[in-house]
Protein backbone atom coordinates (compact mmCIF):
# COMPACT_ATOMS: atom_id res chain seq x y z
CA UNK A 1 0.00 0.00 0.00
CA UNK A 2 1.36 3.48 -1.21
CA UNK A 3 2.46 5.68 1.92
CA UNK A 4 0.75 8.88 2.49
CA UNK A 5 2.49 11.87 0.18
CA UNK A 6 3.90 14.20 2.34
CA UNK A 7 2.78 17.98 1.53
CA UNK A 8 5.12 20.64 -0.13
CA UNK A 9 6.90 23.21 2.99
CA UNK A 10 5.35 26.59 2.23
CA UNK A 11 8.91 27.42 0.80
CA UNK A 12 8.23 24.72 -1.48
CA UNK A 13 4.74 26.15 -2.52
CA UNK A 14 4.13 26.62 -6.14
CA UNK A 15 0.43 28.38 -6.49
CA UNK A 16 -2.02 28.26 -9.37
CA UNK A 17 -4.90 30.04 -8.81
CA UNK A 18 -7.78 29.61 -11.03
CA UNK A 19 -10.38 32.32 -11.88
CA UNK A 20 -9.28 35.70 -12.09
CA UNK A 21 -12.60 38.03 -10.78
CA UNK A 22 -12.71 40.07 -7.89
CA UNK A 23 -11.68 37.08 -5.71
CA UNK A 24 -8.92 35.57 -7.70
CA UNK A 25 -7.01 38.47 -8.71
CA UNK A 26 -6.13 40.57 -5.27
CA UNK A 27 -5.46 36.71 -4.20
CA UNK A 28 -2.89 36.32 -7.04
CA UNK A 29 -1.66 39.66 -6.93
CA UNK A 30 -0.67 39.20 -3.12
CA UNK A 31 0.60 35.36 -3.43
CA UNK A 32 2.34 36.30 -6.53
CA UNK A 33 4.53 38.75 -4.52
CA UNK A 34 5.81 35.75 -1.95
CA UNK A 35 5.36 32.64 -3.51
CA UNK A 36 6.01 31.73 -7.36
CA UNK A 37 2.37 31.95 -9.16
CA UNK A 38 -0.03 31.26 -11.97
CA UNK A 39 -2.80 33.29 -12.34
CA UNK A 40 -5.00 31.07 -14.71
CA UNK A 41 -8.24 31.97 -16.02
CA UNK A 42 -10.60 30.51 -19.23
CA UNK A 43 -11.19 33.76 -20.18
CA UNK A 44 -8.47 34.98 -22.67
CA UNK A 45 -9.48 38.32 -22.74
CA UNK A 46 -9.17 38.84 -19.09
CA UNK A 47 -5.65 37.33 -18.97
CA UNK A 48 -4.76 39.35 -21.84
CA UNK A 49 -6.11 42.96 -19.67
CA UNK A 50 -4.39 41.49 -16.90
CA UNK A 51 -0.80 41.21 -18.41
CA UNK A 52 -1.04 44.78 -19.90
CA UNK A 53 -1.36 45.35 -15.76
CA UNK A 54 -5.00 46.47 -16.30
CA UNK A 55 -7.84 45.26 -14.09
CA UNK A 56 -11.46 46.44 -15.18
CA UNK A 57 -12.92 45.66 -11.95
CA UNK A 58 -10.49 48.15 -10.27
CA UNK A 59 -9.68 46.03 -7.71
CA UNK A 60 -6.36 45.61 -8.13
CA UNK A 61 -4.22 48.87 -9.18
CA UNK A 62 -1.42 48.42 -12.24
CA UNK A 63 1.31 49.30 -9.11
CA UNK A 64 0.28 46.32 -7.46
CA UNK A 65 0.21 44.11 -10.33
CA UNK A 66 3.89 45.33 -11.51
CA UNK A 67 4.77 44.48 -7.75
CA UNK A 68 3.90 40.85 -7.87
CA UNK A 69 6.92 39.87 -9.78
CA UNK A 70 6.45 36.21 -9.47
CA UNK A 71 2.91 36.05 -11.00
CA UNK A 72 2.07 35.37 -14.07
CA UNK A 73 -0.96 34.99 -16.23
CA UNK A 74 -2.27 32.41 -18.61
CA UNK A 75 -4.92 30.85 -20.33
CA UNK A 76 -3.40 27.58 -21.08
CA UNK A 77 -3.93 24.96 -18.62
CA UNK A 78 -0.48 23.45 -19.64
CA UNK A 79 0.85 26.88 -17.72
CA UNK A 80 -0.39 24.74 -14.22
CA UNK A 81 2.55 22.14 -14.85
CA UNK A 82 4.46 21.97 -11.73
CA UNK A 83 2.19 23.57 -9.44
CA UNK A 84 1.86 22.00 -5.82
CA UNK A 85 -1.01 24.49 -4.25
CA UNK A 86 -4.45 24.86 -6.44
CA UNK A 87 -6.81 27.51 -5.52
CA UNK A 88 -10.20 27.69 -7.04
CA UNK A 89 -12.32 31.18 -7.17
CA UNK A 90 -14.75 30.69 -9.76
CA UNK A 91 -17.65 31.71 -10.10
CA UNK A 92 -20.77 29.96 -8.06
CA UNK A 93 -23.96 30.96 -9.56
CA UNK A 94 -27.29 29.89 -9.44
CA UNK A 95 -29.73 28.85 -12.80
CA UNK A 96 -33.00 30.19 -13.95
CA UNK A 97 -34.60 27.76 -11.11
CA UNK A 98 -32.68 29.51 -8.53
CA UNK A 99 -30.29 26.07 -8.08
CA UNK A 100 -26.68 26.06 -7.89
CA UNK A 101 -24.78 26.08 -10.89
CA UNK A 102 -21.69 24.06 -10.13
CA UNK A 103 -20.80 23.87 -13.78
CA UNK A 104 -17.78 26.58 -13.57
CA UNK A 105 -16.28 24.70 -10.05
CA UNK A 106 -16.56 21.17 -11.99
CA UNK A 107 -14.96 22.56 -14.95
CA UNK A 108 -12.21 23.59 -12.75
CA UNK A 109 -11.61 20.81 -10.87
CA UNK A 110 -11.36 18.84 -13.82
CA UNK A 111 -8.37 21.33 -14.75
CA UNK A 112 -6.69 20.64 -11.46
CA UNK A 113 -6.99 16.94 -11.66
CA UNK A 114 -5.43 16.87 -15.02
CA UNK A 115 -2.97 19.17 -12.94
CA UNK A 116 -2.24 17.98 -9.73
CA UNK A 117 0.62 15.36 -8.59
CA UNK A 118 1.36 13.31 -5.05
CA UNK A 119 1.47 15.65 -2.68
CA UNK A 120 -0.53 18.70 -4.02
CA UNK A 121 -3.16 20.18 -2.30
CA UNK A 122 -6.06 21.75 -4.16
CA UNK A 123 -8.10 24.89 -1.94
CA UNK A 124 -11.22 26.00 -2.74
CA UNK A 125 -12.31 29.57 -1.93
CA UNK A 126 -15.73 29.82 -4.11
CA UNK A 127 -18.87 29.88 -1.90
CA UNK A 128 -20.67 26.87 -1.90
CA UNK A 129 -22.86 24.95 0.47
CA UNK A 130 -21.60 22.82 3.24
CA UNK A 131 -20.30 19.35 1.20
CA UNK A 132 -19.79 20.56 -1.94
CA UNK A 133 -16.04 20.31 -1.67
CA UNK A 134 -15.52 16.91 -0.93
CA UNK A 135 -19.23 15.59 -1.98
CA UNK A 136 -18.83 16.76 -5.25
CA UNK A 137 -15.12 18.72 -6.48
CA UNK A 138 -12.95 16.38 -4.86
CA UNK A 139 -14.22 13.09 -6.18
CA UNK A 140 -14.08 14.58 -9.93
CA UNK A 141 -9.93 15.75 -9.10
CA UNK A 142 -9.38 12.07 -7.43
CA UNK A 143 -10.95 10.97 -11.91
CA UNK A 144 -9.32 13.15 -13.37
CA UNK A 145 -5.73 12.35 -11.73
CA UNK A 146 -6.05 9.05 -10.82
CA UNK A 147 -4.83 9.60 -7.55
CA UNK A 148 -6.06 8.56 -3.87
CA UNK A 149 -7.80 11.97 -1.78
CA UNK A 150 -5.96 12.12 1.70
CA UNK A 151 -3.01 10.15 0.57
CA UNK A 152 -1.86 11.42 -2.40
CA UNK A 153 -3.90 14.74 -2.71
CA UNK A 154 -5.14 16.87 0.19
CA UNK A 155 -7.96 19.46 0.15
CA UNK A 156 -9.05 22.44 2.00
CA UNK A 157 -11.39 25.13 1.81
CA UNK A 158 -11.22 29.05 2.78
CA UNK A 159 -13.89 31.34 1.92
CA UNK A 160 -13.66 34.48 0.38
CA UNK A 161 -14.96 37.65 2.54
CA UNK A 162 -13.50 41.03 -0.13
CA UNK A 163 -16.03 43.54 0.25
CA UNK A 164 -15.71 44.86 -3.57
CA UNK A 165 -15.44 48.57 -3.94
CA UNK A 166 -14.51 48.99 -0.37
CA UNK A 167 -11.18 50.66 0.43
CA UNK A 168 -10.60 49.86 3.92
CA UNK A 169 -11.61 46.03 4.11
CA UNK A 170 -9.15 44.61 1.44
CA UNK A 171 -7.86 41.11 1.33
CA UNK A 172 -4.96 41.34 3.62
CA UNK A 173 -6.98 43.19 6.37
CA UNK A 174 -9.58 40.62 6.48
CA UNK A 175 -9.61 37.71 9.02
CA UNK A 176 -9.53 34.88 7.29
CA UNK A 177 -11.27 31.07 7.82
CA UNK A 178 -9.44 28.44 6.70
CA UNK A 179 -9.52 24.69 7.06
CA UNK A 180 -8.20 21.60 5.58
CA UNK A 181 -9.19 17.90 4.61
CA UNK A 182 -6.32 15.96 7.17
CA UNK A 183 -4.74 18.18 10.21
CA UNK A 184 -1.74 18.61 8.19
CA UNK A 185 -3.36 20.14 5.41
CA UNK A 186 -5.41 22.56 7.70
CA UNK A 187 -1.94 23.48 9.36
CA UNK A 188 -0.74 23.66 5.32
CA UNK A 189 -4.02 26.04 4.39
CA UNK A 190 -3.64 28.33 7.29
CA UNK A 191 -0.17 29.26 7.41
CA UNK A 192 -0.16 29.91 3.77
CA UNK A 193 -2.93 32.11 4.43
CA UNK A 194 -1.26 33.16 7.22
CA UNK A 195 1.63 34.78 5.33
CA UNK A 196 -0.28 37.13 3.32
CA UNK A 197 -2.86 38.21 5.65
CA UNK A 198 -2.08 40.60 8.04
CA UNK A 199 -5.30 40.58 10.28
CA UNK A 200 -4.89 36.31 10.84
CA UNK A 201 -6.39 33.60 10.28
CA UNK A 202 -9.06 31.29 11.79
CA UNK A 203 -8.85 27.63 11.85
CA UNK A 204 -11.81 26.02 11.54
CA UNK A 205 -12.42 22.62 12.79
CA UNK A 206 -13.58 20.91 9.11
CA UNK A 207 -14.09 21.76 5.16
CA UNK A 208 -17.98 22.01 5.76
CA UNK A 209 -17.38 24.15 8.83
CA UNK A 210 -15.66 26.78 6.85
CA UNK A 211 -18.38 25.92 4.12
CA UNK A 212 -21.07 26.56 6.15
CA UNK A 213 -19.15 29.71 8.39
CA UNK A 214 -19.07 31.75 4.63
CA UNK A 215 -22.59 30.83 3.43
CA UNK A 216 -24.28 32.16 6.63
CA UNK A 217 -22.36 34.82 6.98
CA UNK A 218 -24.28 36.32 3.37
CA UNK A 219 -27.18 34.67 4.81
CA UNK A 220 -27.72 36.55 7.86
CA UNK A 221 -26.95 39.63 6.09
CA UNK A 222 -29.82 39.23 3.51
CA UNK A 223 -32.37 38.14 6.28
CA UNK A 224 -31.54 41.26 8.15
CA UNK A 225 -31.93 43.47 5.32
CA UNK A 226 -35.28 41.55 4.69
CA UNK A 227 -36.42 42.37 7.52
CA UNK A 228 -35.49 45.75 7.28
CA UNK A 229 -37.25 46.27 3.58
CA UNK A 230 -40.63 44.66 5.63
CA UNK A 231 -40.15 46.85 8.00
CA UNK A 232 -39.66 49.58 5.22
CA UNK A 233 -42.88 48.44 3.24
CA UNK A 234 -45.04 48.58 6.78
CA UNK A 235 -43.63 51.97 7.88
CA UNK A 236 -44.78 53.26 4.37
CA UNK A 237 -48.24 52.59 4.72
CA UNK A 238 -48.41 54.05 8.16
CA UNK A 239 -46.97 57.08 6.97
CA UNK A 240 -43.82 56.71 8.95
CA UNK A 241 -40.26 57.67 8.41
CA UNK A 242 -38.36 54.80 8.49
CA UNK A 243 -34.69 56.17 8.86
CA UNK A 244 -36.15 58.34 11.74
CA UNK A 245 -37.50 54.87 12.99
CA UNK A 246 -34.40 53.22 12.74
CA UNK A 247 -32.14 56.19 13.96
CA UNK A 248 -34.33 55.86 17.19
CA UNK A 249 -34.04 52.27 17.49
CA UNK A 250 -30.46 52.50 16.80
CA UNK A 251 -29.73 54.37 20.26
CA UNK A 252 -30.47 50.75 22.09
CA UNK A 253 -26.90 48.98 22.12
CA UNK A 254 -27.84 45.84 20.94
CA UNK A 255 -30.06 47.18 17.38
CA UNK A 256 -28.04 46.12 14.57
CA UNK A 257 -27.62 49.25 12.12
CA UNK A 258 -29.08 47.65 9.15
CA UNK A 259 -30.92 49.91 6.40
CA UNK A 260 -33.19 49.08 3.57
CA UNK A 261 -32.33 48.92 0.08
CA UNK A 262 -31.68 46.38 -3.26
CA UNK A 263 -30.40 43.82 -2.36
CA UNK A 264 -27.81 42.36 -5.72
CA UNK A 265 -24.94 40.81 -6.42
CA UNK A 266 -23.08 37.82 -6.58
CA UNK A 267 -23.00 36.77 -3.02
CA UNK A 268 -26.12 38.18 -0.84
CA UNK A 269 -28.57 37.05 -3.34
CA UNK A 270 -27.60 34.17 -4.64
CA UNK A 271 -25.74 31.98 -2.12
CA UNK A 272 -28.77 31.91 0.58
CA UNK A 273 -30.23 29.46 -2.62
CA UNK A 274 -26.94 27.65 -1.66
CA UNK A 275 -27.86 26.41 1.88
CA UNK A 276 -31.68 26.33 0.61
CA UNK A 277 -31.16 23.89 -2.13
CA UNK A 278 -28.48 21.60 0.89
CA UNK A 279 -31.81 21.77 3.00
CA UNK A 280 -34.31 20.75 0.40
CA UNK A 281 -32.21 18.04 -0.39
CA UNK A 282 -32.14 16.76 2.93
CA UNK A 283 -35.91 17.26 3.63
CA UNK A 284 -35.97 20.28 5.67
CA UNK A 285 -37.40 23.15 4.30
CA UNK A 286 -35.93 26.82 4.96
CA UNK A 287 -39.06 28.91 5.54
CA UNK A 288 -37.42 31.99 7.31
CA UNK A 289 -34.40 31.98 4.44
CA UNK A 290 -36.27 32.01 1.60
CA UNK A 291 -39.11 34.42 2.89
CA UNK A 292 -35.89 37.11 3.13
CA UNK A 293 -35.00 35.74 -0.40
CA UNK A 294 -39.02 37.00 -1.37
CA UNK A 295 -39.16 40.40 0.33
CA UNK A 296 -35.76 41.87 -1.22
CA UNK A 297 -36.57 40.53 -4.59
CA UNK A 298 -39.46 42.64 -4.45
CA UNK A 299 -37.78 45.93 -3.50
CA UNK A 300 -37.04 46.87 -6.96
CA UNK A 301 -40.82 46.97 -8.16
CA UNK A 302 -41.71 47.94 -4.61
CA UNK A 303 -39.35 51.25 -5.43
CA UNK A 304 -40.66 51.73 -9.34
CA UNK A 305 -43.98 51.70 -7.61
CA UNK A 306 -43.14 54.46 -5.67
CA UNK A 307 -41.93 56.63 -7.86
CA UNK A 308 -44.89 56.02 -10.61
CA UNK A 309 -47.55 56.72 -7.28
CA UNK A 310 -45.69 60.18 -6.71
CA UNK A 311 -45.82 60.85 -10.67
CA UNK A 312 -49.34 60.21 -10.83
CA UNK A 313 -50.19 62.56 -7.53
CA UNK A 314 -48.67 65.40 -10.04
CA UNK A 315 -50.86 64.27 -13.12
CA UNK A 316 -48.10 63.50 -14.54
CA UNK A 317 -48.94 61.08 -17.71
CA UNK A 318 -46.73 58.19 -17.23
CA UNK A 319 -47.06 57.42 -21.35
CA UNK A 320 -45.03 60.41 -22.17
CA UNK A 321 -42.97 60.36 -19.05
CA UNK A 322 -39.01 60.91 -19.33
CA UNK A 323 -37.47 58.95 -16.60
CA UNK A 324 -34.15 59.26 -15.64
CA UNK A 325 -32.17 56.06 -13.40
CA UNK A 326 -28.86 57.50 -11.59
CA UNK A 327 -27.17 53.98 -11.03
CA UNK A 328 -27.03 50.76 -12.69
CA UNK A 329 -24.00 49.01 -10.45
CA UNK A 330 -25.18 46.43 -7.40
CA UNK A 331 -23.50 48.93 -5.14
CA UNK A 332 -22.07 51.81 -5.00
CA UNK A 333 -18.46 52.93 -5.96
CA UNK A 334 -18.04 49.51 -8.38
CA UNK A 335 -18.82 48.70 -11.68
CA UNK A 336 -19.61 45.30 -10.66
CA UNK A 337 -23.32 44.25 -12.41
CA UNK A 338 -23.84 41.32 -11.27
CA UNK A 339 -27.42 40.32 -10.24
CA UNK A 340 -28.18 44.57 -10.18
CA UNK A 341 -31.59 44.99 -8.77
CA UNK A 342 -32.00 48.08 -10.36
CA UNK A 343 -33.17 46.23 -12.93
CA UNK A 344 -36.27 45.67 -11.65
CA UNK A 345 -36.89 49.36 -11.00
CA UNK A 346 -36.36 49.92 -14.73
CA UNK A 347 -37.99 46.38 -16.16
CA UNK A 348 -41.56 47.52 -13.73
CA UNK A 349 -41.18 51.37 -14.65
CA UNK A 350 -41.53 50.15 -18.60
CA UNK A 351 -44.34 48.47 -17.79
CA UNK A 352 -45.95 52.05 -17.19
CA UNK A 353 -45.17 52.63 -20.81
CA UNK A 354 -42.23 55.22 -19.62
CA UNK A 355 -38.98 56.06 -21.18
CA UNK A 356 -36.50 55.37 -18.80
CA UNK A 357 -32.80 56.50 -19.47
CA UNK A 358 -29.50 55.16 -16.71
CA UNK A 359 -26.59 56.49 -16.39
CA UNK A 360 -24.18 55.42 -14.89
CA UNK A 361 -20.34 56.38 -14.94
CA UNK A 362 -19.13 53.40 -13.12
CA UNK A 363 -20.42 50.74 -15.74
CA UNK A 364 -18.78 49.74 -19.08
CA UNK A 365 -21.38 50.55 -21.70
CA UNK A 366 -21.15 46.83 -23.56
CA UNK A 367 -21.22 45.41 -20.05
CA UNK A 368 -24.40 46.96 -19.03
CA UNK A 369 -25.83 46.68 -23.20
CA UNK A 370 -25.01 42.68 -23.43
CA UNK A 371 -26.03 41.71 -19.72
CA UNK A 372 -29.77 43.77 -19.39
CA UNK A 373 -30.01 45.60 -23.56
CA UNK A 374 -29.78 48.72 -21.57
CA UNK A 375 -28.14 51.50 -23.47
CA UNK A 376 -26.54 53.40 -20.29
CA UNK A 377 -26.75 57.21 -21.17
CA UNK A 378 -23.34 58.97 -21.29
CA UNK A 379 -24.37 62.48 -19.72
CA UNK A 380 -27.68 63.33 -18.49
CA UNK A 381 -29.47 66.20 -20.01
CA UNK A 382 -30.50 69.12 -17.41
CA UNK A 383 -34.53 70.03 -17.59
CA UNK A 384 -35.48 67.05 -19.31
CA UNK A 385 -37.16 64.27 -16.82
CA UNK A 386 -40.48 63.96 -15.13
CA UNK A 387 -38.86 61.77 -12.25
CA UNK A 388 -35.33 61.28 -11.27
CA UNK A 389 -34.44 57.98 -8.95
CA UNK A 390 -30.84 58.03 -7.30
CA UNK A 391 -30.11 54.15 -7.47
CA UNK A 392 -26.88 53.61 -6.54
CA UNK A 393 -25.26 56.17 -3.98
CA UNK A 394 -22.15 56.39 -6.65
CA UNK A 395 -19.77 58.83 -4.91
CA UNK A 396 -20.05 61.25 -7.62
CA UNK A 397 -24.02 61.22 -6.99
CA UNK A 398 -23.52 62.48 -3.74
CA UNK A 399 -21.03 64.79 -4.56
CA UNK A 400 -24.29 66.09 -6.76
CA UNK A 401 -26.24 67.09 -4.27
CA UNK A 402 -29.85 67.13 -4.31
CA UNK A 403 -30.18 70.43 -5.99
CA UNK A 404 -28.23 69.94 -9.24
CA UNK A 405 -29.37 66.28 -9.73
CA UNK A 406 -33.24 68.12 -9.75
CA UNK A 407 -31.77 70.18 -11.94
CA UNK A 408 -32.02 67.26 -14.41
CA UNK A 409 -35.69 67.00 -14.05
CA UNK A 410 -38.46 69.39 -15.34
CA UNK A 411 -39.72 71.85 -12.66
CA UNK A 412 -42.18 70.08 -10.19
CA UNK A 413 -40.27 66.48 -11.39
CA UNK A 414 -40.04 63.77 -9.19
CA UNK A 415 -37.06 63.16 -7.14
CA UNK A 416 -36.64 59.31 -5.19
CA UNK A 417 -33.62 58.23 -3.27
CA UNK A 418 -33.80 55.21 -3.10
CA UNK A 419 -30.11 54.69 -0.85
CA UNK A 420 -31.62 57.81 1.39
CA UNK A 421 -27.99 59.28 0.27
CA UNK A 422 -29.76 62.74 0.45
CA UNK A 423 -30.86 64.80 2.78
CA UNK A 424 -34.78 64.01 3.36
CA UNK A 425 -36.14 66.93 3.17
CA UNK A 426 -34.70 67.81 -0.32
CA UNK A 427 -35.98 64.40 -1.72
CA UNK A 428 -39.61 63.71 -2.40
CA UNK A 429 -39.78 59.72 -1.65
CA UNK A 430 -36.79 57.39 -0.62
CA UNK A 431 -36.74 53.69 0.78
N1 LIG B 1 -17.19 39.17 -5.56
C1 LIG B 1 -17.23 39.09 -4.23
O1 LIG B 1 -17.35 40.08 -3.55
C2 LIG B 1 -17.07 37.77 -3.51
C3 LIG B 1 -16.79 37.81 -2.14
C4 LIG B 1 -16.65 36.61 -1.47
C5 LIG B 1 -16.80 35.40 -2.15
N2 LIG B 1 -17.11 35.40 -3.48
C6 LIG B 1 -17.24 34.11 -4.14
O2 LIG B 1 -16.03 33.86 -4.83
C7 LIG B 1 -16.28 33.16 -6.06
C8 LIG B 1 -15.74 33.95 -7.23
O3 LIG B 1 -16.42 35.18 -7.30
P1 LIG B 1 -15.88 36.41 -8.18
O4 LIG B 1 -16.71 37.58 -7.76
O5 LIG B 1 -14.40 36.52 -8.08
O6 LIG B 1 -16.29 35.92 -9.64
P2 LIG B 1 -15.89 36.62 -11.03
O7 LIG B 1 -17.00 36.32 -11.97
O8 LIG B 1 -15.48 38.04 -10.80
O9 LIG B 1 -14.58 35.85 -11.49
C9 LIG B 1 -14.54 34.51 -11.77
C10 LIG B 1 -13.50 34.26 -12.83
O10 LIG B 1 -13.42 32.85 -13.00
C11 LIG B 1 -13.21 32.57 -14.39
N3 LIG B 1 -13.58 31.20 -14.63
C12 LIG B 1 -14.82 30.65 -14.81
N4 LIG B 1 -14.73 29.33 -14.97
C13 LIG B 1 -13.41 29.01 -14.90
C14 LIG B 1 -12.69 27.79 -14.99
N5 LIG B 1 -13.32 26.64 -15.16
N6 LIG B 1 -11.34 27.83 -14.87
C15 LIG B 1 -10.69 29.01 -14.69
N7 LIG B 1 -11.34 30.19 -14.61
C16 LIG B 1 -12.68 30.19 -14.71
C17 LIG B 1 -14.06 33.61 -15.09
O11 LIG B 1 -13.63 33.79 -16.42
C18 LIG B 1 -13.84 34.85 -14.20
O12 LIG B 1 -12.77 35.65 -14.65
C19 LIG B 1 -17.79 32.94 -6.07
O13 LIG B 1 -18.08 31.70 -5.50
C20 LIG B 1 -18.31 34.05 -5.18
O14 LIG B 1 -19.56 33.72 -4.61
C21 LIG B 1 -17.22 36.57 -4.17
Amino acid sequence: MASNAPLATLDQARIAILGLGYVGLPLAAAFGKRFPTVGFDIDAARVSELKSHHDHTREVTADNLREAKLLEFSSDPAALAGCNVFIVTVPTPIDEYKRPDLHPLESASRTVGRAIGRGGIVVYESTVYPGATEEICVPIVERESGLVFNRDFYAGYSPERINPGDPKHRLETIMKVTSGSTPEAAEFVDGLYGSIITAGTHKASSIRVAEAAKVIENIQRDVNIALINELALIFHRLGIDTHEVLEAAGTKWNFLPFRPGLVGGHCIGVDPYYLTHKAQQIGYHPDMILAGRRINDGMGSHVARRVVKLMRQRNQDMTRARILILGLAFKENCPDLRNTKVVDIIRELHCYNAKVDVHDPWVNVEHARAEYGVDLIAEPATGQYDAVVLAVAHGEFVAMGADRIRSLGTPGAVLFDVKRALPRASVDGCL
